[in-house]
């Protein structure tokens, strides 16, 4: 068996941060989100995994790398523009060969793993496997209509007016007969080709797609209130480490991870939080569910609830929540007349003042 994983396309959602880089790397506690669903693949026991990158492919690659780290064998893929999940099927179709995959949308993130869901499949014999979840917004993400007899009747894109609560969940497994249904699908409305048109071809072709209920945590991490979220949900499971080094008159309340040349100085930091490798705090309060990258520094500041990239400075501001802050960002307080909040902003950043 194979991986499919696919970490092109566009990530209008995350804009700023996906102007300028891949949104599968933005860290989910301390670690690039992408990296989640490697592991997952891997310990279901597949190694042999393609990547469809795209613009942001140098960045992916440096990442990932050959996935020795991994354990992992990567062949890159290149998608010349975002054409669709079932484009990527199409332009993996030589990694592919005729064997079974799986396909992993690289910004989902499913806790508990694949491995299960991989030895279901790979012991039936049906053309395809869906995951679907119960969610509130369905017309946010493909969505299924089961029959009566539990079986796949049909699967829409995004509909305005959806006929269920099920979403497809962004990981799927194929048998060879894809291929000739991602031949056979037209582009649809927006420009791409669909994979849940593919995966309706299949079904109207007399094929076996069987639907499985995931009741366990997933999110797509393409919005940051996702992405807030995600990060909460791992940090309550990270086990406290300190391998930084915290002075004496700080203190470390709960489940705190301070990696290897961070250092915490006159601070508070209440956990679940994870405080990045060769980052400084200093007279700041971190509080439950921040992830900060390597290479921060925070001074005089409080945070909580929010994720810093790398190489960051935060001084001297009073507080900040629910934030996502980029890489090499600088936020800090003026003296300088007139008092303004003076501001450099990328397209599409979101600023709310209090
Ligand atoms: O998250 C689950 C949803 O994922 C499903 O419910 C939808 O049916 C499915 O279409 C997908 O919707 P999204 O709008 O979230 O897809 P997005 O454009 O974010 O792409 C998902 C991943 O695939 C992301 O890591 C980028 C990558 N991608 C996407 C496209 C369109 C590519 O590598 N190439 C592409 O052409």
């Amino acid at each position: 068996m194979k991986a499919l994983v696919l970490a092109g396309g566009a990530g209008t959602r995350l804009r700023p941060i996906t102007h300028t880089s891949a949104k599968q790397l933005v860290p989910v506690a301390n670690k690039p989100v992408l990296f989640y669903g490697l592991e997952a693949i891997r310990d279901a026991g597949v190694t042999d995994v393609g990547i469809i990158v795209g613009d942001t492919h140098a960045e992916i690659e440096a990442a990932v790398g050959d996935g020795a780290a991994l354990d992992i064998s990567v062949t890159y893929i290149r998608q010349g523009a975002p054409l669709g999940l079932a484009h990527c099927v199409l332009i993996a179709r030589d990694f592919l060969g005729e064997e079974e995959f799986v396909m992993y949308l690289g910004d989902n993130f499913l806790i508990g793993g694949i491995t299960a869901l991989v030895d279901e499949f790979r012991a039936g014999s049906c053309d395809a496997q869906i995951l679907l979840t119960k969610v509130d917004n369905p017309s946010q993400f493909g969505v299924a209509e089961l029959g009566r007899d539990g079986q796949v009747v049909s699967l829409v894109e995004k509909p305005t007016n959806p006929t269920s609560d099920l979403a497809l969940v962004g990981v799927y497994m194929f048998r060879a007969g894809i291929h000739e249904a991602v031949r056979a699908i037209k582009p649809s409305w927006r420009s791409e080709l669909e994979i849940t048109d593919a995966l309706q071809w299949l079904i109207d072709s007399g094929r076996q797609v069987r639907p499985h209920l995931v009741s366990g945590y997933w999110k797509d991490t393409g919005r940051l209130e996702d992405m807030l979220e995600c990060n909460r949900q791992v940090l309550e499971t990270i086990e406290p480490r300190v391998t930084g080094s915290v002075d004496v008159h700080s203190q470390l309340i709960g489940r705190v991870v301070v990696e290897e040349g961070a250092v915490i100085e006159r601070s508070t930091v209440r956990g679940p939080a994870i405080i990045g490798r060769d980052s400084v705090v200093r007279d700041t309060y971190v509080g439950p569910f921040t992830s900060i990258y390597f290479g921060c520094t925070l001074e005089d500041t409080e945070i909580e609830h929010s994720i810093v990239l790398e190489e960051s400075t935060i001084r001297g501001v009073s507080r900040i929540e629910d934030s996502l802050i980029g890489k090499q960002v600088e936020v800090s307080p003026s003296s300088a007349l007139p008092r303004a909040h003076r501001l450099m902003l990328g397209d599409h950043s979101r600023v709310s003042i209090a």
